[in-house]
């Protein structure tokens, strides 16, 4: 066994070579010029520096890059009011990085533990580790400008509600099919178990690993020997149940194959976040050249991009290539690397969003943010008035929702072009079906409609 700290570097290169160049050669470079970059340091001066006040006349990313873009409440708003919305797209999507950066923190680390298991690793090793200090400068810089925008903009009485309620109760109610009560009782198991516990969870994927666990986390192994660690927000947490979720981390931390595909749903989260990010960065530059004033979030989202530019590297390199150094896939493993794949096809990319361009689920989720902003001091809204926006806007074709449909189009063969040289994957997933299918004005209106009722009647 080789460990991340027992093996020089020399030994490390020289496993790695055995193991194959070409990915190998980009894990050495892109470790290497990730550790010569100071974007991360750039953030974190400027999230030291942020005050609203010195940003907060200026749009701090194009237009389109607004909450409610193209709906009849844009349309509506005074020229303030939408350079606010502009801003607040900023928080609303960066509060949701945020959350799926503390997903990379954690999966990282048990990663780290599995491929220390493994051996021959550590530069890789390294890098996750570099990724996981990374994010946390990261996660502090979207929360800190988050909430001075939020206590500018929208006053105290909107922290410590979430700009999303929590997505599990819709989850779990919503997703029959990955249920893992259900799965499991078709596997088999109990019937009668309501909810299952970590160490039922442990036994399970234990038995499903045919009781090979020599290259358990040593991460889970030191830090969560009691509990299995829970997500809580973040891409990780809209994939699946809270159950699922767990059972899903047991198997990235037991089994090198499964650990390497996690980074297939990273990969997809990197992709989702640049589909947008790649804007800021565009009018950074634009503002630089031209010697013009650069808002503060427009140089974090540049500088975030180009460190980011590093970690999706890894995720694409890790899931794409590496895992055929690894031992080959059992057809269980095949089964839950295909069945992450398909939870992320129906709840991270299975739709799209009327109000948040990029955004790609519906808003089901999101009603109770966007009811906040209207009745907010951006607006002021009645709650008659900003229901009857909302349902305009949200329920009933409008340029918004044509335009981020456009968006959703756009990322299928991207995505089908990600997977392509997974082969082990099901035709369901490398040609991405579930996300085609659920890529409809028609469905995104009809479930709009369903939480809008639904969301107006909880506030009788
Ligand atoms: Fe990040
Ligand atoms: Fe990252």
């Amino acid at each position: 066994m080789v460990t991340t700290t027992a093996t020089t570097n020399t030994d490390d290169i020289n496993l790695l070579e055995e193991k194959g160049k070409k990915h190998n050669q980009i894990i050495q470079k892109t470790y290497q010029n990730n550790t010569d970059s100071d974007y991360t340091e750039k953030i974190a001066s400027l999230t030291k520096k942020f005050n609203y006040a010195d940003n907060s006349n200026y749009y701090w990313g194009k237009p389109e890059l607004s909450v409610f873009y193209g709906t009849p409440i844009y349309e509506y708003a005074s020229d303030s009011q939408k350079l606010a919305l502009n801003h607040l797209y900023w928080v609303t999507q960066y509060t949701q990085t945020a959350a799926t950066e503390a997903n990379t923190i954690l999966y990282n680390q048990i990663t780290t533990g599995v491929l220390t298991k493994v051996g021959g690793y550590q530069t890789l090793c390294q890098e996750l580790d570099l990724e996981t200090y990374q994010e946390r400068f990261h996660i502090n810089a979207f929360q800190q400008i988050g909430y001075k925008t939020k206590i500018s903009l929208l006053g105290k009485k909107f922290l410590g509600n979430p700009l999303y309620k929590n997505h599990q109760q819709e989850i779990n109610s919503d997703n029959k099919l990955f249920n893992l009560q259900n799965w499991l009782n078709k596997l088999g198991f109990s019937k009668t178990q309501e909810s299952f516990s970590d160490s039922l969870l442990r036994s399970i994927v234990r038995l499903m690993n045919g009781n090979n666990v020599k290259y358990y986390s040593s991460y889970l192994e030191e830090k969560y020997s009691e509990n299995i660690p829970i997500t809580r927000g973040g891409l990780v947490a809209y994939a699946a149940s809270q159950s699922f979720i767990k059972f899903l981390t047991l198997n990235w931390g037991t089994s090198p194959f499964l650990a390497s595909q996690y980074y297939a749903l990273r990969m997809i989260g990197n992709m989702s976040l640049k589909a947008y990010e790649y804007s800021y960065y565009k009018l950074f530059k634009h503002l630089e050249k031209n010697n013009e004033f650069i808002p503060d979030p427009t140089a974090v989202s540049y500088y975030h991009l180009l460190d980011e530019s590093f970690h999706t590297t890894m995720s694409q390199t890790i899931s794409q290539d590496l895992y055929k150094d690894l031992p080959k896939p059992t057809e269980y493993e095949k089964l839950i690397a295909n069945i992450v794949i398909y939870l992320a096809q129906k709840n991270i990319v299975g739709g799209f969003s009327a109000a948040l361009p990029h955004v790609f689920r519906n808003d089901v989720s999101a009603m109770s943010t966007f009811y906040r902003f209207l009745t907010s001091p951006v607006f002021n809204m009645s709650k008659e008035d900003a229901l009857n926006w909302m349902e305009r806007s949200l329920c009933n074709e409008n340029e918004g929702i044509h335009l981020n449909f456009k968006h959703h189009q756009d990322m299928i063969p991207a995505m089908c072009r990600f997977v392509e040289p997974m082969d082990f994957l099901w035709p369901v997933n490398r040609e991405m079906k579930i996300m085609s299918k659920n890529s409809s004005i028609e469905k995104v209106l009809h479930s709009n409609t369903a939480a809008f009722q639904n969301f107006s009647q909880s506030l009788i």
